[in-house]
Parts: C-alpha cells; structure tokens; sequence
C-alpha cells in the first residue's frame, strides 16, 4: 500500500487492543443467509438435535440408532447408522440429475486445465476403487496418498472411502524421511503416487522420493503411479502399476457397501515439532456432518451458483474438509490450482478468481501477507468484483492482513470469516458467520452452532469479558478426532489432562468486553517478559500494522534480566527498500509505544524470508533455537531448510 499515510500503522495498532472496526454483513447476503441467528439458538436449546438435523444432509443407506455415545474422552457419532461417504460427495448428486454440474474446475500450474463434472469424477472413483480392489486393497487396509494438486488425488481419496480403505495422505513436498515414518506409522499397504508435479515453473519429482521410502519397507506391496509430469522414473517390476495402465480398462460401475458410522476414513499426521508425528484419526459420519454443514454455513454456499476455492493443498487437514470432503458433500463447483501463486506472475490467483468467476475463496493469513509484500498492483490488475465471501485459516490473522485483504481482494464489501480449528477438530469451529456476525479484524468471533467452547483460566474456570486465558472445548462435536492413530494414551494426555473433562487444544485466547473470541497462537508461543505474559499473535500483529512491514515472526529468547526477551524477525514490504539501523529503532519505538515498553523487542532483525512449514506456519521454534544461539532442531518440515541457516548466520552477524 504505497500511500498508505504514515500515521495510519500507529490508528491500527491502538486497534489492536481494543479493536473498534465492525463490519456488518451486507444486506443482500444477509437477507439471503443459509445460517440466521435461530440455528444459535436451536443448538443450545439441543445439542444433540441440532447435529442429528444437521447429519441428515447427507445419505444413510441405514439410519443411526445413537446420536452419541460418549466414555470420555473416546466419543462415537451416529452409532448404527451407515453410509458410504464417496457416495455422499459424488453418486448422489449424479442420481439426484445434476451429474453435468462441473465438480471441479482444474488449473495445472504450467496452464493446462480439466473440467470434471459430477459424472466424469463418479467414473473416475468407481474405476479407482476396482483398480485398488484388484490391487488387494481391502475395508480398513492402509493407503499412502503422496501426490501433487492433480484431480487423480481426490480420485484416489474417495476411491479409498468408497471401499473402506482408510487414506493417509502425506503432503508432497514432505521428505522422504516424512513419508517414512508415516508409512511405518500407519502400516500402509499401497503407495499413490505420481511421477511428479508442477511446481514454481518445473516439474517437480515425486517417484524418486517414494522409491528410496519403499525400499526398505515390505510391508508396501505396490505404488500406483499417475503420469503427470511425462518425467522418467525408475520402475520396480512387480511393485509398480501406472495408473493408466491399471485404472482406465476398469468399468465405471462400482456397487458401493456402505460403512458403519464409525468406520474410519482418513489418517492425517500433525505437522511436525520434534516429536513423533501424531497420526490424527477421523472417522465417518460425523466428520461428514460436520464438515458437510460448516462448509454450506460458514461460507454461505449455494452450490447452484457460487464457484468456491480453497487455495491450500490436499496434503493438509483444509484440504481434505474444504477441498475434498465439503464442497463434494454438498455438490458444490470448486476450482482446485495445482501450483504456486507467483508462477508465471504474482497475479496468479487473481487471474484464476477472474477467470472461473471465483464467489468464495479460502487461504491463510501467511499467503495474504505474501500478497500484501507484493503489493496491491497485482490483484488490481482483475476483475474480482465475483467474490461475495472470503475465508481465512491456519493462524491468526493480525487485524492489518484482514484490512488488506477485505480491502484489495474483497472491494471493500465481502464478510471475512477467519475460521478457527485444527487437524483434530476435523471441521471448523470458531468463526463469524457471513450474513449474521459482524466482523472484527483479527477475531475469530464465536463457536458455530453446537459447539461448546470456552476460554478457561489455569485453573479451568470461564474467564470473564476482557480477559485472556485458554481455549477448551466442553461437550464433543461430530467430526472430533477419534484418537491418535495406535496410541490411545498418547491422545488422553495431549488433549485432555491439561483441564479436567475439557478438550484443550492447546492455543491461547481472551474473550473480549463484547464476548467475542480472539486466537492468540500456540500456549507454546507465548513469551514471559519480567513476568509478564505476552503472546507471539499481538507482537506480530503490532509489527505488521507499520506501513513498512509485510510480515513479522516473534520469539522468546532466554535474557539474563528480563527471563525472555522479545526478538523479532521482520519482512519488508516491498516499496520499503532495505530498512537499517533508523527502522529498526523506528520498530521497536513503535511497537513499545502501542503495547506498552514491556513488549518492545530486544532485537529487530529484517530478514528477507520466514522458516515455514508446508502449510505455511512459522516455525518459531527453530527461530528461538536462532534467538538463543543453539544448533537448529529438526527442520525436516520447513519448505526451505537452506533459507534457515542463511537467516541464523544474519542473526549473529548482527550481534
Ligand atoms: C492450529 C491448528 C485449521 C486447519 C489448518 C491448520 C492455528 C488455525 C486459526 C485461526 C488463529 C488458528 C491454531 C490451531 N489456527 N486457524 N483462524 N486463528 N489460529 O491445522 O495444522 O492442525 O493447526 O492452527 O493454533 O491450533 P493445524
């Protein structure tokens, strides 16, 4: 924003702690709303109820005899009832007539694209699920999904489903080491791969990495293999099968069984801290529902009409809910974009909301920060007056990023819905709803209708308006975790030992004086400075409310004096050139002046990319390991283990 005013950084930052923007919804969409204030209201009369009318959405070949059964912390949905939950995303909208509608509109990064109707993916799910048959793949058997964005992996996915394989699918740029362990983890017995994919202009490889994964690891008996990319790659006679080979002489047609409720759909590992990953289990008809109905609620979808994008990757938890599972589920049109948002230019994704006529769009406060980096330009460059919602995940996301991104993206007149949950929920849990809620910059607002959520103190009890605490989570909702994959212990201990009978998520909140819910990041971020709590989210969000700074990653590093001190990682905005000694000082003055001299940071440090993981968290723990001169942790989940070790020799160069 080159003409952003000086002085308009320092008006934000006081909104920060006391934010007084509101938008209200439109009034069309609000007229028009799929979610009016009533379906609050009906939840908390009956929790129960509520899920019971919402499961209804989908098709039970037999109905539950069980809403709930509930042995804490273990919970089971809709018990008796069965469904198969492939038929759910694609027979039955192919049955109810509207097999012509488009399911997916897909984008190959070096331009290619597909269109694929309900009826195509019926035929391509019914021949992937006879090819896995004949493979020796079985209900319950484990099946590795290590793919680029091409449809073949939702194909494959819901061929999984279909039969009652459960999938696990592995993030494609994971190393080999990742794929590993989470093959060992989850005992698959098949591999889904491709030669390779699209990725920044080139083809990427896959095969390679599955080969030198499968080597040593019988228990794979075969890797099916997509050409994508025409690449050549080693072959293993007797393990390997392309898929063309195998899945195209198929027949289309495939009597699906249905599963029991409980039955289990996916596996999907936590991304990654030192520890093991977590292989989070969701099961299906409750994970169904609820994925189902946030998808429809939260982003107000009217699948005659709108054109929804989830611009994140299958290989994370949104994708699988808000790419795969929900805009099937409700035979919504979805584009799906295989490739990275600045190949060939930086106005990609704004070519591809032009393009298809994109109405609700999804992705993570990190990629708007990216986009604001580059500047407004090159969104102003297309027409993305189609959009009516746009939808934000994976981390807070500071009041400045949300201004921008209702500004430049949404014309100043879509409702953001910044919607907070996690791998383990499954489904979304707290967010603004679109034709209801007013929307506040930087908050997450309230918990959906049948949830229960709260923020606690250390001790467990509510906290009052105004303060600050835990989120916990009081009564199960449908798509909750069933467990971690072969470690039930391991589940009762991270999730509900830390409150008594409450899920603790581990992220920090408050509840402002309307009663509305602020995320604060991980507890594990939050810094204690002379004794003072400071959380990670408000330091960033402080930082990145300067007109000269496009992101920010906070740390706490051990101090002598202070017990931590505040070291801060800063990226520039483009037209801000390279900062020096008069920004930093200019940073630290301001951040002290709107959050009190407590939290100015010990040290600014401008540095010109963050460490992230894959689905493009900050990685704040290998930024302590740099603010505390250790040797880096593991770092087998950034995107790019190089640019880590650049930044910490920038930091002790800096002194
Ligand atoms: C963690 C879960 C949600 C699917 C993608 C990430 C953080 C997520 C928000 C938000 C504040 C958020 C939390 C949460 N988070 N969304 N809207 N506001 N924080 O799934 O990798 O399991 O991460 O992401 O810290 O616990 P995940």
């Amino acid at each position: 924003m080159a003409e952003t005013p000086q002085g308009q950084g320092q008006e934000t930052l006081s909104n920060l702690l006391q934010e007084s923007r509101s938008f209200p919804p439109p009034a069309d969409l609000a007229a028009d709303a799929n979610v009016q204030a009533d379906a609050y209201d009906a939840a908390s009369a009956d929790r129960l109820r509520f899920w019971e009318d919402q499961a209804r959405r989908l098709q039970w070949e037999q109905p539950w005899s069980n809403v709930l059964d509930w042995n804490p912390p273990f919970a089971e949905w809709f018990t008796g009832g069965k469904l198969n939950a492939a038929v759910n995303c694609v027979d039955r909208h192919v049955d109810a007539g509207r097999g012509e509608r488009v399911a997916f509109h897909w984008e190959g990064e070096p331009g290619d694209t597909r269109t694929i109707t309900y009826a195509d993916l019926k035929d391509m799910v019914c021949q992937a699920a006879n090819a896995l048959t004949e493979l020796g793949v079985g209900k319950g058997d484990r099946v590795a999904i290590y793919m680029p964005m091409i449809p073949e992996t939702v194909v494959a996915m819901l061929a999984c489903a279909r039969i009652g394989a459960v999938h696990m699918v592995v993030f494609g740029g994971f190393s080999v080491d990742a794929l590993g362990t989470r093959l060992d983890d989850s005992e698959a017995k098949l591999v889904v791969t491709s030669d390779g994919g699209y990725r920044r202009g080139k083809p990427s490889s896959l095969k390679p990495a599955v080969d030198e994964a499968v080597r040593d690891r019988p228990a794979v008996e075969n890797v099916l293999v997509v050409r994508r990319t025409g690449q050549d790659v080693e072959w293993n006679e007797g393990r390997d099968v392309w898929w063309h080979d195998i899945v195209d002489r198929q027949p289309t047609e495939h009597a699906a069984e249905a599963h029991d409720s409980e039955h289990p759909l996916y596996i999907m590992y936590t991304s990654g801290t030192t520890a093991k990953p977590k292989g989070i289990l969701h099961t299906t008809g409750g994970y169904l529902t609820q994925v189902s109905y946030t998808h429809w609620a939260v982003f107000d979808l009217k699948p005659e009409t709108d054109v929804f994008w989830t611009a994140a990757d299958i290989g994370w938890v949104t994708g699988h809910s808000y790419i795969v599972y929900g805009p099937l589920s409700n035979g919504a049109t979805s584009v799906m974009y295989e490739g990275t948002p600045d190949t060939p230019h930086k106005g990609r994704f704004w070519e591809i909301v032009q393009k298809y006529g994109v109405t609700i769009a999804y992705m993570a406060p990190t990629a708007i920060r990216t986009f604001m980096k580059w500047g407004e330009e090159y969104p102003a460059q297309f027409d993305l007056s189609s959009l009516r919602v746009l939808g934000s995940v994976g981390e807070p996301i500071n009041p400045e990023a949300y201004m921008w991104y209702r500004t430049h993206i949404g014309g100043g007149r879509t409702p953001i819905v910044d919607t907070w949950w996690q791998t383990e929920t499954g489904a979304i849990m707290v967010t603004p709803m679109p034709g209801i809620t007013h929307g506040k910059p930087g908050a997450a607002m309230q918990p959906i209708p049948g949830v229960d959520a709260d923020v606690v103190d250390e001790s467990g009890e509510s906290v009052p308006r105004g303060q600050g605490g835990f989120i916990v989570i009081r009564e199960p909702w449908p798509s909750m975790l069933r467990g971690i994959w072969g470690d039930p212990e391991r589940y009762k201990k991270t999730y509900w030992s830390r409150f008594d009978g409450l899920y603790f998520p581990g992220d920090g909140a408050k509840r402002d004086e309307d009663g509305d819910l602020w995320l604060l990041g991980r507890v594990d971020d939050v810094m204690l400075v002379s004794g003072h709590n400071i959380s990670t989210t408000e330091v960033e969000s402080a930082l990145v409310a300067h007109a000269n700074v496009a992101e920010a990653a906070v740390t706490g590093a051990s101090d002598p004096v202070t017990g931590q001190a505040i070291v801060a990682f800063v990226i520039l905005r483009s037209e801000a050139g390279e900062g020096g000694a008069g920004l930093v000082k200019e940073l630290r003055e301001h951040v002290a002046a709107h959050l009190g001299p407590i939290a100015k940071p010990r040290q600014i440090l401008v540095v010109p990319e963050l460490p992230k993981t894959r689905s493009g968290k900050i990685m704040r723990r290998l930024l302590k390991d740099v603010a505390e001169n250790r040797e880096l942790g593991d770092v087998s989940t950034l995107t790019d283990a190089q640019s880590i070790q650049t930044l910490q020799e920038a930091f002790q160069e800096s002194g």
